[in-house]
């Protein structure tokens, strides 16, 4: 047993000393070098140019009644509180409550001193920007945190809780 550890010390102790000695030829360790960077650029370039970077927007219409506005409405002033954050907050006054002219507009700041990694203020999310977005791209947006140029948002936004949610309750 003994003599069985002493040589696979020995094999390893050798076979070390082969490659800081330079004995394995220097063509294999630039055939191994040359495999591992192709694949390392293969899975780059598939990673930043080939492979889709999120699902296309499901292609929904959403009807403009007045009740699905008024639905909406309730949705983003007190179920999802989607008016929280995208609107400037008055913290002056007891809670904190959006200014109104603020809502939808956005302009909130959650800084580093909130431990987040950089700042972050909320963008306006009335029609004045988001009037070329499709149904299916705000929905898209909600629920899974891309915009619509396909950039995933920062989950500040919290699209991972209302990813939870079963869809149809936004539509
Ligand atoms: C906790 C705060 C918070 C809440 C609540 C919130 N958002 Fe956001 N939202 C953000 C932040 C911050 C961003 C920007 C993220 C980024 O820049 O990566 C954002 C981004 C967005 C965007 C992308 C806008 C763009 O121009 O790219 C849309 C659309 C959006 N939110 C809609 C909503 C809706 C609808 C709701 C409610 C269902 C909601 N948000 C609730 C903080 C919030």
């Amino acid at each position: 047993m003994r003599a069985l550890i002493y040589k696979s010390f020995e094999t390893g102790y050798n076979l070390t000393l082969n490659v800081l000695l330079m004995k394995i030829p220097i063509r294999y360790i630039t055939i191994v070098v040359g495999i591992l960077l192709l694949t390392f650029l293969i899975i780059t370039i598939n990673l930043a140019f080939i492979l889709p970077k999120a699902d296309p927007p499901p292609d929904i219409v959403i009807e403009l009644t007045e009740e699905r506005i008024e639905y909406g409405r309730y949705l983003a002033n007190h179920v999802m509180l989607c008016m929280d954050c995208h609107a400037v907050r008055d913290f002056s006054l007891f809670g904190g409550p959006p200014i109104p002219e603020s809502i939808g507009a956005g302009g909130e700041r959650f800084g580093r001193e909130m431990g987040l990694p950089g700042e972050f203020v909320t963008p306006n999310m009335t029609t004045a920007a988001l009037g070329d977005w499709t149904d299916g791209e705000i929905f898209r947006a909600i629920v899974s945190g891309v915009s619509k140029e396909g950039k995933a948002l920062f989950p500040l936004m919290p699209y991972p809780h209302y990813s939870q949610l079963d869809g149809s309750v936004f539509i």
